[in-house]
């Protein structure tokens, strides 16, 4: 009987050597990066890049660009970083937002983009992972089909599990406090995220987390609200007249994102607003909108603008006359990203992902919650401290639409809408709230001037603003 037994036992245990052994290698690979192309020379900070395997057989493969604080990785925080969409790549958020590098555009010529130094970029005072979630989203991938469908309850899942493997193989950094941090559709995921790391630390999971608080950018909370908001911000920054607001807020009774359709005062009014904001440019109102994102006609929702695909034809200008446009700058992260040269400095798996894509609007994904207000309010009460921003000039998701909720928490208000400055300059403004006796809690800020990705329009001020909040002086 034996020698049966053993004949058939070997194989078998050689396949599960070889599945065992495969997925070990393939779990969490790391690169630290000394050089990238298109800068030159060793780069000035600690670059790992890698993949860390999520989910029962580590389907998904989630890839993270980690850097280490300039200033003193042993003491300065762990942030985890989201970009919004859902399904824009964490690297628009490092190279355009908070990272350490920037793209030199003046000196683009159409080859491989070039990078400048980001003299406010917040890892100069935090060690940052920025990761590449939902699946789907830049350089991650999944190798079962099914695996790339996400939800806001699925990604948070993964999050959750990539930072328990990811401080697992990077043990030293699991006493550093910890924050979660992201703008726009991130607004949604990050409290939720937040949550489970609190749900793991209570049940005792490992590696125990030191949760400290969250970041939150132009945040999304509840998309109808967040939208709806539009209208009064729209008048407030001088866009539709008293009298179109007033009959716009009487008739259709501050609903104007689903009015209701039989009513034909509400919908005329609505026809006038719509047309002294439809080409207003959505994440900041001061800027060109450019042609290649004229609005759909769809109805009287409106246009979401800064979920839309950014378009690699503008890539060719054919008319000179075209105004500066911002979403030229996005250009050049397909071009960069995109290189063979810089996938192999980026230790990018060979044949995982086709084409590198800025957002992934093809993204499989679910919005299964709608509002994450319960979260924030069960947050508030968990001695946690939460930082939330608005540049003020962004009307995708208005101020007043994050400053209403933040009110609706019925916090106790600590310290009353201020100015905070920068240089003697009001640079936004502010308000704090706290829960209870002395548990301080939300601050809310302005970014006076910025669009919707505050730092890429004021990084100056939004790097004060952290830094400050994080020695937890007043702003
Ligand atoms: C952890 O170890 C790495 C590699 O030795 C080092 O670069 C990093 O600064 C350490 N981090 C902390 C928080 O000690
Ligand atoms: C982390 O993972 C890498 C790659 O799998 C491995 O080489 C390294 O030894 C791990 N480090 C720790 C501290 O577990
Ligand atoms: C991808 O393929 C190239 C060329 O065949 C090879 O040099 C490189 O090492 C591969 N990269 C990875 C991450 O396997
Ligand atoms: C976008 O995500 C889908 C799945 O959600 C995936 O199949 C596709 O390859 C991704 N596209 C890009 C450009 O990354
Ligand atoms: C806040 O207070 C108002 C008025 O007392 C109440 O209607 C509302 O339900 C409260 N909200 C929360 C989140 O407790």
């Amino acid at each position: 009987m034996l020698p049966i037994k053993s004949i058939w036992l070997r194989p078998f245990l050689l396949l599960l050597f070889l599945l065992f052994n495969n997925n070990r290698s393939i779990s969490s690979a790391q690169n630290i990066a000394k050089t990238l192309p298109g800068y030159p020379g060793i780069l000035p900070f600690k670059l790992e890049t890698g993949y860390v395997g999520v989910g029962e057989n580590e389907e998904l493969q989630l890839f993270y660009y980690f850097i280490e604080s300039e200033r003193n990785p042993e003491k300065d925080p762990l942030v985890l970083w989201l970009t919004g969409g859902p399904g824009c790549s964490a690297f628009s958020g490092l190279v355009y937002e908070i990272g350490p590098l920037t793209f030199d555009y003046e000196a683009f010529d159409g080859s491989l983009p070039s990078f400048l130094l980001n003299p406010n970029a917040w890892t100069k005072i935090a060690n940052i992972i920025f990761l590449d979630l939902p699946v789907g989203t830049g350089f991650s991938y999944s190798t079962t089909f099914e695996g790339y469908h996400s939800s806001d309850t699925k990604a948070t899942k993964d999050a959750y599990m990539f930072l328990q493997k990811w401080l697992l193989n990077h043990s030293n950094f699991t006493k550093n406090i910890l924050y979660i941090a992201g703008d726009s559709y991130a607004g949604k995921l990050v409290p939720m995220v937040v949550s489970e790391i609190l749900t793991g630390n209570e049940a005792g999971l490992s590696p125990r987390m030191s949760l400290e608080g969250y970041v939150l950018g132009n945040p999304a909370m509840y998309l109808e609200s967040d939208l709806n908001s539009r209208v009064p911000y729209a008048h407030r920054m001088g866009l539709i007249s008293d009298e179109y607001y007033k009959l716009a807020k009487s008739s259709c009774h501050e609903e104007y994102i689903n009015p209701d359709l039989k009513n034909a005062e509400c919908i005329l009014t609505l026809q006038h607003v719509k047309q002294c904001i439809n080409t207003i440019n959505t994440p900041q109102i001061l800027e060109p909108k450019c042609k290649f994102r004229a609005p759909k006609p769809d109805g009287l929702k409106w246009d979401l603008t800064y979920l839309e695909e950014d378009s690699i034809d503008i890539l060719l200008p054919s008319n000179q006359e075209r105004p500066w446009c911002r979403n030229d700058n996005y250009v050049l992260s397909y071009v960069w990203a995109n290189d063979p040269t810089v996938r192999e400095a980026l230790q990018v798996r060979n044949g995982t992902k086709d084409e590198w894509r800025r957002c992934n609007m093809s993204l499989s994904y679910d919005k299964d919650v709608t509002t994450v207000f319960q979260y924030h309010q069960i947050l508030s009460e968990k001695g946690l401290q939460a930082l939330v921003y608005s540049g003020d000039h962004d009307l995708s998701i208005p101020y007043i639409s994050t400053l209403e909720w933040i009110k609706d928490l019925n916090l106790t208000l600590d310290d009353d809408w201020r100015p905070w400055l920068l240089n003697g300059q009001i640079a936004g403004y502010t308000m704090k709230y706290s829960y209870g006796e002395d548990q301080f809690f939300i601050t809310f800020a302005t970014v006076k001037g910025a669009g919707h990705t505050a730092p890429e329009y004021k990084p100056k001020e939004c790097f004060a603003m952290l830094d400050r909040w994080f020695s937890y002086y007043p702003l």
